[in-house]
């Protein structure tokens, strides 16, 4: 069990890469905090789980949440040593196209709440020495069409993530990033609406297929939140089955 005795924070946990991130660190031993809006999945998952993970409701677009997820975790299990910044929600428009609150969505779910959850659990993870897994995209890496306001915030992600990975490597908390390709309710949804989008992102994509939340995405979450990427920091991790190769 490479996660046993530890305790994660995971935004988002209910649904979609969370999930399987959740469901992959509790096969490994660790305790679980996971966040979500979506009660009627987080409580099935909580369910599943066992005494394993704890499902709390928590807007992270908020900022007072964060102390409230910090102090629910260390209430739970007595302590945290791994954050997962996961959630993310944001809507497509070409830059012309872009508004005001298609930027304070993207930013708000997304880098906002990375960067409070961080600060909030700092204390938390350099008792322990723990890890922060945050995440980016291909469209940020990329600049993909129309999506400028997620782009920008996911970018804005990596570059706190690469501060704090310097910042805070002192404390022994190291910082990493996965930017994901996986076959999520929302993707699912995405492809299903818009034939042919699945065919050329498969096309660009030289494993040619969608990873699976738990097995491929959740499996190295769990190996950057164990002791053996202790000596890894400030780096994204390309989990998208090749699809961008980082130089
Ligand atoms: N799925 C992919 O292929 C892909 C590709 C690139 C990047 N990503 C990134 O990976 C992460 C996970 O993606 P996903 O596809 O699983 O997303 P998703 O939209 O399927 O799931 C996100 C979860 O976050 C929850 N959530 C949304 N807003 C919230 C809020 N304000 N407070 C608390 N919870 C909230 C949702 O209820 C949902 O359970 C995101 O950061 C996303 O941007 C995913």
């Amino acid at each position: 069990m490479r996660l046993a005795g530890k305790v994660a924070i995971v935004t988002g946990g209910a649904g979609g890469i969370g999930r399987g991130i959740v469901r992959a660190f509790a096969k490994e031993g660790a305790k679980i905090l996971f966040v979500d809006i979506n009660d009627d999945a987080g409580t099935a998952l909580e369910d599943e789980l066992g005494g394993a993970g704890r499902y709390l409701h928590a807007d992270i677009s908020k900022e007072e949440s964060a102390a409230t997820i910090v102090a629910a975790a260390v209430e739970a299990f007595g302590k945290v040593d791994v954050l997962v910044n996961n959630a993310h929600a944001s809507r497509q428009a070409p830059l012309l196209e872009t508004t005001q609150e298609m930027l304070d969505l993207s930013f708000g779910t997304g880098f906002y709440p990375t960067f409070w959850l961080m600060k909030a659990a700092h204390a938390q993870l350099a008792a322990n020495e723990g890890s922060v897994i945050n995440f980016a995209s291909g469209a940020g890496l990329e600049g993909q069409l129309t999506q400028g306001s997620y782009a920008a915030a996911k970018e804005a992600i990596r570059a706190i993530s690469r501060v704090a990975a310097n910042e805070w490597a002192a404390d022994n908390v190291n910082v990493n990033v996965i930017s994901p390709l996986a076959l999520t309710e929302g993707v699912k949804a995405y492809v299903e609406a818009n034939p042919g989008v699945e065919e050329v992102l498969l096309a660009k994509t030289p494993l040619h297929r969608f990873g699976d939340p738990e097995s491929d995405i959740g499996r190295v979450a769990v190996f950057l939140a164990s002791e053996d990427a202790s000596y890894m920091t400030g780096q994204t991790l390309m989990v998208d089955g090749g699809s961008i190769k980082l130089r």
